[in-house]
């Protein structure tokens, strides 16, 4: 017998059906509930309501658990590549070998840019943001592959995902190059998803980068860990302009936007640059700690807290070993790791951040990584955006393969002046 959920609401009981996840999770299905009783619910910033039904990735915030369609984050980040994750990810299995190959042939087959689309990197100027430039680059992409906005067969759809996934590295590193006055590095064919990023980023026309292996793993890895992570602001971006039936393109366009934000993707950033003023100020992280505490301060201790995760992030935990293993590897001290331990070290034994349940997330140290890579702090969140396209594509691709999938299209509690009219401008005081 289906389970259902009684909601009372004066004196009519309404009878809502109960809908159960695969491992357990359980909502109450509300879709019919205004058409019954008049009433929606309202939950301002999402934070207890199920906007889809998805099988790509699991989240248990209470247990720090994260899978990839089912597969553990920790199994995945110790064997494979981000290029065999991406392929997990949008296509629901871990390929065998002919299909990781044809994948992979497929990113290179399609890594160079339409030689029109680079004169369109001409029109920024020096200093503009690389997020600004990849979201304009990606919906642009549109327009050159026209061919692929039609109908969505399987066979469009796998030339779609290739064009994206492996063109966002293209744009990625031409925005660095552009903002950096530098010139543009073709990749090249050899080199895998990850290394040929590398290249396209750091060689220059006279000398090849050398790709150290640790480098190109450790980089490889923090893509993996990034891969998806179910509906999360910039995820349900994507999902949302997508279905009003945009193309794949648009809506990965609209998800690097709203990953943006330093209070999403932004907040790699935000953390080295809060670390570096701790650093700066010879503050040996209890000064900011007690500043973070503090909401009059305005300051919030960047990298800390998370919507889902109460817990410490599993991917946090895989990043901050990576980070040691880096920095040894390459024979490298970094002060700010120092600080970033000193103030997970305190926050984890301050009430404050016990009681509000507040951990690492995958951003506290996923920038010191970076910075030991070379990769420039403006090009932090760009790192993510890369690492997020499986993910958004496979969001995308669940939302046209959607049996009767409706437009996204939430309500409102409307709070306005009620019914005015209009004075002609003599009348208005
Ligand atoms: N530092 C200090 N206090 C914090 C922090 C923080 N990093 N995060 C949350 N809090 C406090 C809030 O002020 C609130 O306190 P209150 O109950 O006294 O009002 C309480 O903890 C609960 O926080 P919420 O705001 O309800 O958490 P929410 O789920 O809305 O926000 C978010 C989550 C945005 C991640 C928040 O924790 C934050 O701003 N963290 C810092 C930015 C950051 O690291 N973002 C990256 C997130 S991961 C990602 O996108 C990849």
């Amino acid at each position: 017998m289906n389970k259902v959920a009684k909601l009372e609401i004066e004196g009519k009981v309404y009878e809502l059906p109960i809908v159960e996840g695969s491992e357990g999770e359980k909502a109450v299905d509300i879709s019919h509930l205004r058409q019954q009783s008049g009433y929606i619910t309202l939950d301002d910033g999402y934070g207890n309501t199920g906007s889809c039904k998805s099988a790509i990735t699991f989240i248990d915030g209470e247990k720090g658990i994260l899978r990839y369609r089912g597969i553990p984050i920790e199994e995945l980040a110790e064997k494979a590549s981000f290029v065999e994750t991406a392929y997990l990810i949008i296509y629901g299995k871990l390929p065998d070998h002919a299909e990781l190959q044809r994948f992979s042939d497929l990113l290179t087959q399609n890594e160079m840019l339409h030689e029109d689309l680079k004169f369109h990197f001409e029109g920024f100027p020096p200093n503009a943001h690389p997020m600004a430039i990849l979201s304009a680059m990606i919906n642009a992409s549109s327009c050159f592959h026209q061919r692929l906005l039609g109908p969505l067969d399987d066979e469009t759809f796998e030339l779609q995902a290739a064009r994206l996934l492996s063109k966002v590295r293209t744009i990625a590193a031409f925005a660095y190059r552009k903002s950096r006055g530098l010139p543009t590095i073709y990749p090249k064919p050899v080199y895998k998803y990850t290394a040929n990023f590398l290249h396209m980023m750091f060689s220059q026309p006279f000398q090849d980068y050398e790709l150290k292996p640790e480098i190109v793993r450790a980089l490889d890895l923090i893509f993996l860990l990034h891969a998806d992570h179910e509906q999360n602001c910039s995820t349900a971006t994507v999902r949302m302009i997508a279905s009003s039936k945009a193309n794949l393109f648009a809506s990965a366009a609209g998800g690097v936007c709203a990953i943006w934000g330093p209070l999403h993707g932004g907040a790699n950033m935000e953390v080295i640059q809060m670390l570096e003023d701790i650093h700066r100020e010879g503050d040996d992280g209890s000064r900011f700690i007690t500043a973070a505490k503090d909401k009059a301060s305005g300051k919030k201790l960047m990298g800390f807290g998370h919507r889902v995760y109460r817990h410490y992030d599993p991917r946090a935990k895989i990043i901050k070993k990576q980070c040691d293993d880096l920095l040894a590897v390459l024979k490298r001290a970094d002060p700010l790791l120092d600080i970033a331990k000193k103030l997970e070290d305190a926050a984890l034994h301050d009430s404050y951040f016990i009681e509000r349940k507040l951990y690492p997330n995958v951003d506290f140290y996923s920038g010191i990584i970076m910075r030991a890579i070379g990769i420039p702090i403006e090009m932090f969140t760009v790192m993510f955006a890369i690492g997020r396209m499986p993910g958004w594509i496979a969001n995308y691709k669940e939302i046209m393969d959607g049996q009767g999938a409706r437009i996204y299209r939430p309500r409102q509690i409307y709070t306005g002046p009620t019914l005015q009219h209009y004075r002609t401008i003599s009348e208005r005081r």
